[in-house]
């Protein structure tokens, strides 16, 4: 009904405009008063978890995203390596998976049925399972050695948003928490990361408060046939989740690619008719900020229009974005965070422009609980 959609059109256009709070909700209460991080239950030790040699990141659709978000925090805080899989897919490859293995699954729902045969598969083998769920006591956790709850609330709109947001922070939370036991990472640096964590939910108000482009973006493409979506780094993940929203609610064709592959094959795809979302990395250390603004630069000269998410600020971008979508600043591991959000928002819109049943698209389940 209208009351439990507060006024929304959709579960989803709630559930989006819900998630300072649900990030702000997954953060809430997890160190103790000396500041080390806390799990919500585990019955993995200290010393085991300093035993771990590899993180295998185990999910399906839109969590597998997070998966894939995660890897690049994770790695550089822990130095573990962590391979990110399809969970369909892990399973019948006879993975190498042992005692020192960390298998984390993400799901939302706690009941994707190839994710839990994961698990079951990696247990079978040693190896020690901890879940991110959105879902208390669900079949997941409960055959999990470990669990990070994501606080995000029911989440009803078949296509996943807050739960996205808030399986990326509880990675990150893991992240932390391994660093911190394994001692790659001390006190004053995970309360540091912990504190800009902290003023992510402020900073997606912000991307929210400020929409209106991207809904006259939706207006001007609704009639597109394809869309391209290229990210670098962090922000490739979120290049894949706005291409798998847009088939998902809009049922258009796209894509989403490493920006550095565009010249091994998605530039042939570029001419006048095909928009390009182009996520842009902060400004930082290493080179990517300017090798993605060449890449804009590449597709703009072959008369694409070009759709920039960049930080505020930036003013090398200005001049190759047809559309500019501006994200409040922050360091590039968080910018998944705020980069999402526009793209979530730009397919719930035309999806509606197109009229169809945004919280519930056709073929799709909210839970897949067949293999
Ligand atoms: C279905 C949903 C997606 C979700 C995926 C994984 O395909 O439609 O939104 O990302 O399942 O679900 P889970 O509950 O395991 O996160």
């Amino acid at each position: 009904t209208a009351a439990e959609k507060d006024g929304y059109d959709w579960f989803m256009r709630k559930e989006i405009f819900e998630q300072p709070r649900a990030v702000a909700d997954t953060l809430l209460g997890r160190t103790d008063a000396e500041g080390r991080l806390l799990l919500d239950e585990s019955s993995i030790s200290a010393e085991e978890l300093r035993a771990i040699d590899k993180i295998i990141v185990v999910a399906c659709g839109t969590a597998f995203y997070a998966g894939l978000v995660a890897k690049y925090a994770i790695e550089h805080w822990t130095r573990i390596s962590c391979e990110v899989e399809l969970a369909s897919e892990f399973r019948y490859r006879d993975p190498i998976v042992d005692a020192r293995t960390l298998v984390v699954t993400i799901s939302q729902s706690g009941e994707t049925m190839d994710t839990l045969m994961a698990i079951r598969h990696a247990r079978e083998q040693g190896a020690k399972v901890m879940a991110i769920c959105n879902t208390n006591g669900s079949t997941i956790p409960r055959e999990s050695d470990a669990v990070i709850y994501t606080h995000a609330g029911p989440e009803i709109g078949v296509a996943s948003t807050k739960g996205f947001l808030t399986q990326v922070v509880a990675c990150y939370l893991l992240g932390l928490y391994l660093a911190q036991v394994r001692g790659t990472k001390f006190g004053d640096e995970v309360a540091a990361t912990l504190a800009e964590l902290q003023r992510t939910p402020e900073a997606i108000q912000r991307v929210l408060d400020d929409l209106e482009v991207v809904h006259k973006l939706a207006r001007d493409l609704v009639d597109a046939p394809s869309v391209l979506f290229l990210g670098r780094h962090a922000g490739y993940p979120v290049a894949l989740e706005g291409a798998l929203k847009l088939k998902e609610l809009a049922y258009i064709h796209a894509e989403g690619f490493a920006a550095g592959e565009l010249k091994h094959g998605p530039i042939a795809l570029i001419d006048t008719d095909l928009p390009v979302f182009v996520v842009v990395p902060p400004k930082g250390r290493d080179q990517l900020h300017d090798k993605v603004i060449s890449n804009v630069q590449e597709i703009r000269a072959r008369g694409a229009r070009t759709i920039v998410l960049a930080e505020e600020g930036d003013a090398d971008v200005a001049a190759y974005a047809d559309t500019l979508i501006t994200l409040p600043k922050v360091p590039t591991l968080l910018q998944p965070l705020l980069a999402t959000v526009p793209l979530q928002v730009f397919a719930c819109e035309l999806a509606t422009l197109k009229g169809h049943d945004v919280d519930q698209p056709r073929n799709l389940a909210k839970s897949v609980t067949v293999e």
